[in-house]
């Protein structure tokens, strides 16, 4: 029998909530589809430090490695903002991501018909929308050395440095021409070679892995240009590949495109192991949502549609995944929404629960 272990990662604020309608998801496939996951739980964020007295403890960073898959809610809130640095929740994501060496987060963009009046663009620019940003994910600012706040003479300063080297890009850049080869054939890159040495050592990089994938029509443009082409016509693009900070930025901002925050799932995928499947960790794009947590007005569907990002590229059942994003359009073409996504009138919002059980109601019809 194939094992597929799981270790899920509620958080905090609304991970907990989100993760709970994920669940009922797991469960349904148990029950109807004969598909059992071995899953575990456990502390990360807040609620570990809490706990632990750090956002990660090493016994959770050790099972995040033997498991075939994280799925993880979100990190973070007001209560922790006083922290010391080293122990802030937020570290916790962050120490998951590089010691499993997650170089790869796809964050796909995909606006479904019945949200396409709610982006904050015109109907025309985002109907039928499908882009994916592949953002590079254990480099760049995020963990380049020096870091940190220093004395400087009578002031201090803050210091973070990008970095990169070239195997980091080129193997980043794999990943997205892969998936080009397998979308529309289109990767566009996005730095700043203009202002920065990086940006420069990126652009010929991606250039030189392009030689291996004359089929896919590759493009570069400067980060700033590419956040104005998102917003002005977004459907010239398929496949965008950029670094650690332009990743967070772009994605946040592609999620606007969707509708809502609540709606972007992510996956971060590592080299493969000897399984051949890759590590890997699944999250939905937003955090913890501190403004609305505890109240059941959460979106689950990026976290329901991060784990059907992880049937897909952890445990080989497309097919499912396909349901899954099948029941969640469904349900949106019913006029069901949550608070994030109201507007029409004379619609009046479902809960987190509720949503997560139209769901499972349309995974039944889906028999
Ligand atoms: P956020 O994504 O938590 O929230 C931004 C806005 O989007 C809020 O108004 C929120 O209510 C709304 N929103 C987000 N997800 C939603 C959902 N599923 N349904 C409905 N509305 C939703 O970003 P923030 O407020 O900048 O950050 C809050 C905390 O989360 C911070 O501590 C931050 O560091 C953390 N954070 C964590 C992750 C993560 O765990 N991957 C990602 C981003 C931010
Ligand atoms: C994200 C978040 C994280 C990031 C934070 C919470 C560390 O914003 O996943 O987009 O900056 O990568
Ligand atoms: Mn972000």
């Amino acid at each position: 029998m194939t094992t597929r272990s799981l270790l899920i990662l509620p958080g905090d604020g609304i991970g907990p909530e989100v993760m709970a309608e994920v669940r009922k998801v797991i469960d349904w496939l148990g029950a109807k589809r004969d598909l059992a996951f071995e899953v575990s739980e456990d502390l990360v964020g807040g609620c570990a430090y809490d706990k632990h007295g750090t956002p990660l403890h090493d016994d959770t960073m050790a099972k995040a490695q033997e498991v075939d898959a994280v799925l993880l809610g979100a990190v973070g809130g007001p209560k922790y903002d006083d922290l010391d640095f080293s122990v802030k929740p937020e570290r916790g994501l962050l120490r998951l991501r590089k010691e499993m060496d997650l170089f790869a987060n796809l964050r796909p963009a995909q606006c479904f018909d019945a949200l396409a009046d709610f982006s904050s663009l015109k109907r025309d620019v985002v109907s039928g929308l499908d882009i994916m940003i592949v953002r590079e994910l254990t480099s760049g600012v995020y963990f380049g050395e020096p870091r940190g706040i220093f004395e400087e003479g009578n002031e201090r300063v803050g210091i973070n440095t990008q970095r990169y080297t070239e195997s980091e890009i080129d193997r980043v850049a794999r990943a997205a021409f892969d998936l080009a080869m397998k979308r529309g054939k289109k990767l566009c890159s996005m730095e700043k070679a203009n202002v920065m040495e990086s940006g420069i050592l990126w652009r010929e990089v991606v250039t030189r892995v392009g030689a291996d994938y004359p089929e896919v029509e590759l493009s570069h443009m400067y980060a700033d240009a590419g956040a104005m082409q998102l917003t002005r016509w977004p459907k010239q693009f398929d496949v965008i590949v950029t670094d650690n900070l332009f990743g967070d930025l772009l994605s946040d901002l592609a999620a606007m495109l969707t509708g809502s925050l609540g709606m972007l799932p992510s996956a971060s995928l590592g080299a493969p192991m000897e399984n051949g499947r890759p590590k890997a960790l699944y999250e939905p794009v937003h955090g913890s949502a501190p403004d609305i947590a505890g109240q059941g007005k959460a979106n689950p569907i990026a976290c329901i549609l991060s784990f059907a990002m992880a049937l897909r590229y952890s445990f080989d059942l497309g097919e499912e995944a396909a349901r899954v994003e099948g029941a969640v359009e469904a349900v949106l073409a019913k006029g069901l929404r949550t608070a994030d996504l109201l507007g029409e009138e004379g619609v009046s919002p479902v809960s987190t629960a509720e949503m997560g059980d139209a769901v499972i109601a349309e995974l039944d019809a889906s028999l």
